[in-house]
């Protein structure tokens, strides 16, 4: 990328930015207050990328909001138009995580084809999953093999055990893969507390780069003993169903409520930012990866790495507000 390359791209940056109607600069102020300053992932203003965060093994930053695919697999170009449309103004706007999985139907197959359209593979920052019956390492190099033919890249980014299964038999082929160069980081995923011991099993005794977990508002057992330990042992943390997932969707709990008068002091102003703010400021999490197949979500989600990210203190706020609400959402 030559200069006039390089500055065409801070000016659309910035012009997305202020699109957005969110606040980049405003960003550089308040960011650097979330969870307290010996976080090992802390919060800084990126500039185009809004807030972004250290990834403790290596130092890298990288924006705090993701983006989860796993209702990419989809088949028909009308199903995948809006879908490129995403994944467009992801790399437009250098927000970089995305997360995605062989067990998620066709969504590498989609994205890898979606990118190569795009051309904007090398923005991204591609995490993908593996899994494996213990011992049948052949197995699991094939999984790793289809992978990167179907995102059509040579490295991966990231790649996660999925949900723990056949670790044992992973982490070493994992160590070899990265070391070998077609990995940059890897470690382990869950969305489910029955495998909270395991993981924190597995994050005591391994070196791991990443472990990826279900933490949320309406979602907070992550926050007992398994973001504390990612802290103590330096791992990046990725945040999966941050807004509750289809199934207990935080945003049917709120229905048609405004959002509450403390989500001002920290510049957000729809459910769904003041849901990601809340996850991302946790001192331990790096990023979190809110799932979404319209670009009208992903923009509003994208939102939330604009601005100042909660305190302490507004983050109790938040949790005795959801504590205390209904059931049953408020009518429209
Ligand atoms: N064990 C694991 O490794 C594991 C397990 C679960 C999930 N994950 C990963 O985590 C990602 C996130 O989880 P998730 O997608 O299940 O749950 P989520 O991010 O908590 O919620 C996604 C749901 O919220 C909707 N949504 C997103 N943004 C919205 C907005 N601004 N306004 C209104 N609705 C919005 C989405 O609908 P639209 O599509 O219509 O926007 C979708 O129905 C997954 O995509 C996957 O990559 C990993």
């Amino acid at each position: 990328m030559n200069d006039t390359d390089r500055t065409r791209r801070r000016l659309l940056l910035a012009g997305l930015a202020t699109a957005f109607g969110t606040a980049v600069a405003a960003g550089t102020s308040g960011c650097a207050t979330a969870g307290g300053a010996a976080s090992p992932a802390r919060t800084r203003a990126g500039g185009g990328a809004g807030l972004t965060k250290a990834i403790p093994s290596s130092g890298e930053q990288v924006p705090v909001i993701g983006l989860g695919t796993n209702r990419f697999g989809v088949d028909t170009a009308e199903q995948k138009a809006p879908l490129r449309e995403v994944l467009k103004r992801l790399g437009d706007l250098g927000r970089r995580v995305v997360d995605t999985a062989p067990g998620y139907g066709r969504s590498e197959e989609v994205i890898g084809e979606l990118l190569a359209e795009l051309g904007n593979r090398d923005r991204l920052f591609l995490a993908t999953k593996i899994t494996t019956t213990d011992g049948d390492v052949a197995a699991a190099r094939a999984m790793l093999a289809q992978s990167l033919a179907r995102l059509r890249t040579h490295r991966l980014d990231l790649l996660q055990v999925h949900s723990l299964r056949g670790v044992k038999t992973l982490l070493p082929l994992l160590r070899e893969e990265k070391a070998a160069g077609r990995i940059r980081y890897y470690g382990v995923t869950t969305s489910s507390d029955e495998q909270y011991e395991a993981l924190i099993d597995v994050m005591s005794r391994e070196p791991l780069d990443f472990v990826q977990v279900d933490y949320s508002l309406g979602n907070r057992g992550a926050g007992d003993r398994i973001l504390p330990l990612a802290r103590e042992k330096k791992i990046a943390v990725l945040v999966n169903l941050p807004l509750g997932g289809r199934r207990a969707s935080l945003m049917a709990r709120v229905g048609a409520r405004p959002v509450p008068d403390v989500a001002r002091e920290f510049d957000a102003t729809t459910w769904p930012q003041v849901f990601l703010k809340y996850v991302v400021s946790h001192p331990a999490v790096t990023c979190a990866i809110p799932g979404s197949t319209r670009l009208e979500h992903s923009n509003d989600n994208q939102a939330a790495a604009s601005g100042r990210l909660p305190t302490p203190d507004q983050r109790r706020r938040l949790e005795a507000f959801w504590d205390a609400l209904p059931e049953t959402p408020a009518e429209g």
